[in-house]
């Protein structure tokens, strides 16, 4: 039997993701191990592989079946925009992406007016002020600590991820539209889908009554 590969996000998700697996029976104590740089860890009960990666990288490893199945967020997904199925949503990491900003920009939503957005979501946020609000805007892509960009007039607003709203009120800043709400999903392979059905299927039903 060949080795079934996981990827799975570091930060923030992995933790409570682990917890989901271990819960379905699927053991993971292997990747618990705190001073390592080890990559990858190995299950051999259950041949399966198990790998950490940039939450942007997940889906690209699926896409491409060097993975076969991942653990991502909705965000990634969306803005990743590969060809994978997505099959479950675990209901952690939920969040919302929202157009935040100071309260003096919510006059240039209201008037549909040309509008500058920083974000790390340029997908995501192109979608939504081209094709939703129908609306000019200037996109600009930056890396992290996004709420700094109208805090120095880089721009108007953000897109970008809340979660409990901290970030957004220590910096005088406050949500003034939401996009979509979100969460970690599992995304699979295609081919794997097909090729593997039995064990994947089996995986994701062990996965969805702990996540129910
Ligand atoms: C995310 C997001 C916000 C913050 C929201 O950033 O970009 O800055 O979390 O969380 P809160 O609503 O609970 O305050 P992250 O910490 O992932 O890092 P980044 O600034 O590098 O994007």
């Amino acid at each position: 039997m060949r080795y079934l590969t996981i990827a799975l996000t570091k930060g923030r998700l992995a933790d409570q993701t682990l917890d989901l697996f271990e819960k379905a029976g699927i053991s993971v104590s292997c990747m618990r191990e705190k001073d390592t740089r080890k990559l990858i860890f190995t299950n051999e009960e259950q041949k399966i592989r198990f790998f950490l990666a940039k939450g942007p990288d997940v889906p690209t490893y699926v896409e491409y079946g060097a993975a076969d199945l991942g653990v991502s967020g909705y965000d990634t997904i969306l803005e990743e925009g590969r060809k994978l199925y997505e099959v479950l949503d675990l209901g952690i990491g939920k969040c919302r992406m929202c157009v935040c900003g100071p309260e003096s920009a919510r006059e240039l939503l209201a008037h549909n007016a040309p509008i500058r957005v920083a974000t790390k979501y340029p997908n995501i946020a192109k979608d939504y002020f081209y094709n939703r609000r129908r609306q000019t805007a200037e996109i600009i892509k930056l890396s992290g600590s996004i709420e700094l960009a109208p805090i120095v007039g880089l721009s108007d607003v953000i897109a970008d991820i809340v979660e409990t709203g901290t970030t957004l009120k220590e910096n005088g800043l406050g949500v003034l539209e939401e996009i979509c709400q979100l969460s970690a999903r599992v995304v699979v392979n295609q081919v794997s889908m097909k090729m593997e059905n039995e064990r994947i299927s089996r995986l994701i039903r062990a996965l969805r009554e702990v996540t129910a």
